[in-house]
Formats: C-alpha cells, structure tokens, sequence
C-alpha cells in the first residue's frame, strides 16, 4: 500500500541528512508506528509521504505508483493528515473546520453537513453542541479529536497521524487511544502513527517503525520488538519487564469474565447477599433495566442498614471500555484501590469485570 525505498532528506549540504536511506512498507489496513527521540525524522517523513516535502533522493510507492509523479494536490486529497500542532483554523467555527476537505472535493452542502455530524459523533463529541463553536472554545482533548475527524472527513484510505494525542493528560489519552482502536477496527485505513511514546506504539501499532537519527533501526511486530529487540538501542527505548510491557498490547475483552451477577437497585439485600455466597469474584454489580452499571455491592457493604440493594450500593468509578488494554485496567484499580473493574461498553452497559487475579494470571502465563 505504502513503499519508502531507500527515503532520503538532507535540508541542509553539510548537517546530517534529517532522513537517511529509509525504508518501509506498510500494508494496506495496517497501523504502522513510527516511534523516537525528538528530531529522528518522524515528521520529515510524513510530510514526504504526502509532499509537504519533496526527498532529496528515494522514492514513495503509493498502490504501487509512483507518488512523486501523481499530482500533489490530488494526493493530499487523499491522505488524511493530523498534523503534530494539532492545526485548526481559529477563525472558521469546528464544523467548517471538519469540512475542509469535502469542501475542497466540492462535496454538495447536505453531504458536508451530514458527514460533519457523523464524524462528530464518531470522536465523541454532541454534534448540536460543538458544531458552532471556534476551536478556542475547547480544551485541549476536544480541539484533537476534531483534528483527528477533520482528517478522516473525506474518508480517505491513508491517514498520517502526527503524535494525534500528543497534548492529553494520560487518562483522556488512554481513552481517546481506545476509541481510535474501536473505529480503526471497523474503518481499517493504511495508518502511519507517530509517537515518542514507545507505550503507545506497542498499544496501538500493527508494526513499530523504530528511527534513530534519520535511520530506520528495528521494524517489527509489537511482540516481535519486544521478544527481541535488534539492539541496545531499542532494549533503552522499550525499557526493561517484558511481562508488564505485554499488558499493553493485550486487550481486557480476552480475559474478561462474561458472566458477573448482576442485580437491579429494586432487589433485595438477602437475593444480593445469596448471590455474593455463590459469587467467585465477590462482587454483585448493580445496572438498571438497560444494563447501564450503576453501581455494586461487595460484602463489606451487606453490613450497612437497609432492605434493597439501593440502600447498599456504592457508585463505582472503576470502569474501563470494550477495547482497553490490561494495562488500561490495572491503572484503574490502581487509582480506585480495588481488585477489580468493570467493563462497558459503550453506552455504559456491562459487558464484564476484570479482576486482578485475572491480570496476574497473565503475567505468570509468561515464565
Ligand atoms: N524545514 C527544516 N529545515 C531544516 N531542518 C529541518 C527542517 N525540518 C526538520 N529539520 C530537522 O530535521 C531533523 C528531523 O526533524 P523532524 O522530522 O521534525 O523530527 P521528529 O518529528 O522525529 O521530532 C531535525 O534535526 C530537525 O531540526
Ligand atoms: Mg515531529
């Protein structure tokens, strides 16, 4: 889908050339990561790949054809591109700033709009509610899932990702993580990711393009760079505890237990308490009729006065998404102080609990 043979940028006669003899191919649907310290050529090479920037040698084969020979307007048109400063017009409000390319493309208005609110939807964001407003208008988090919708607007089959969530505190991070892997699932374009985050290459590459001064230094699966790292180099960028690593690249939905007792706030403490008796993960999760979690009961709140489990019950913030990796959720119970979170979908319904147990079963699987 994307070939880099032998990829080469020099800016300058004499500094070191900022891409140097690069090499690469990227399947089509893949999610290819290119991962490194700052100025190793990462965003020298995606504004190649879509001729912001013209190599000083080498070619780019995009379908097998030649990309310095298709016209460059057209090209871009068909590369989605989520720039690294994030980029949004301050002056257009978020759903022109969405529709730049459509318009572009002369897309009729109806069509625009439509697809504007769907993109809206599909990165989170109320459609009535973000559609009017100016970029300054929003936090940091919503200002990049709109540069991630801007660049999907035209539904292109390529996307360059420029360290797209680069900006975020790590729990908006995870979570704007898992919802990109949810929808890359369903929508498999050719992605190129950029990060200096060698976490967030492990959790969301098919491959990881690892770069070091302009050069490529490892390509491989994320289990493959793990297992065995090329050399010294990239034993530093991975870091050491293999075992801990892995709980980012496996994802809860394979350990999850499917079938938690579950009971409405309308129910009786003594069927919750029998439930409990029976119960191998020691807990009772509470969901109204559209299985929304609402809470749970764990035995030491049997010793609280009351008859329905409404009485009982606490709220619980322990929850993570369909998709979240194990790591994900062992950074939930770590900020809750429980052994467990429960998994929603993603209208909040249970899908499950993951426990620690279940985690630490994982990592002994590894010796
Ligand atoms: N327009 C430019 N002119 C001169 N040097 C540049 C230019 N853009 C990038 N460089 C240099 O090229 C190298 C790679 O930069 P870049 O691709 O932005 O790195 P990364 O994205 O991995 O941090 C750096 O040494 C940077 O200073
Ligand atoms: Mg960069």
């Amino acid at each position: 889908m994307i070939r880099l043979e032998n990829l080469t940028k020099k800016f300058t006669p004499t500094d070191p050339p900022a891409v140097d003899d690069l090499s690469l191919e990227i399947k089509e649907g893949e999610t290819c990561v290119l991962v490194g310290p700052s100025g190793c050529g990462k965003t020298t090479t995606m504004k190649m790949i879509n001729r912001l920037i013209e190599p000083t040698s080498g070619k780019i084969y995009i379908n097998g054809e030649d990309s310095s020979k298709m016209d460059p307007i057209k090209l871009r048109l068909g590369i989605g591109y989520v720039i690294q400063e994030i980029g949004l017009f301050p002056h257009m409000n978020i759903a022109e700033n969405i529709a730049t390319v459509p318009r572009e493309l002369k897309w009729p208005k109806e069509k625009i709009w439509k697809r504007v609110d769907e993109l809206l939807e599909t990165v989170g964001l109320e459609p009535e509610h973000f559609r009017n407003r100016k970029p300054k208008d929003l936090s940091g988090g919503q200002r990049q899932r709109i540069g991630v919708a801007r660049s999907m607007a035209a539904d292109p089959p390529i996307m360059l990702m420029d360290e797209p969530f680069g900006a975020l505190d790590p729990i908006t991070r995870a979570h704007l993580q898992n919802e990109f892997l949810r929808i890359q699932k369903r929508i498999k374009k050719t992605i190129i990711f950029v990060t200096h985050d060698i976490d967030e290459a492990i959790k969301m590459g098919d491959k990881i393009a690892i770069m070091r001064k302009g050069k490529l230094v490892q390509y491989d699966s994320p289990e493959d760079m793990l297992s065995t790292p090329a050399n010294e180099f990239v034993v530093n960028l991975v870091g050491g505890n293999y075992s801990i690593k892995r709980l980012h690249l496996i994802r809860v939905d394979e350990i999850i237990d499917r079938s938690p007792f579950t009971a409405s706030p309308e129910g009786t403490i003594s069927e919750t308490k029998a439930l409990l008796d029976k119960s191998k993960l020691g807990l009772v999760v509470i969901t109204d009729e559209k299985k929304k979690v609402i809470g749970l009961v764990i035995p030491a709140y049997l010793k609280k006065e009351g008859e329905y489990n409404a009485d009982i019950m606490e709220e619980t913030g322990a929850t993570v998404g369909l998709g979240s990796t194990l790591n994900d959720a062992l950074s939930v119970m770590l900020s809750s102080g429980q052994g467990y979170v429960i998994v929603v979908d993603e209208k909040e319904r249970i899908e499950g609990v993951v426990t620690l147990n279940g985690i630490m079963g994982v990592l002994q699987d590894d010796d």
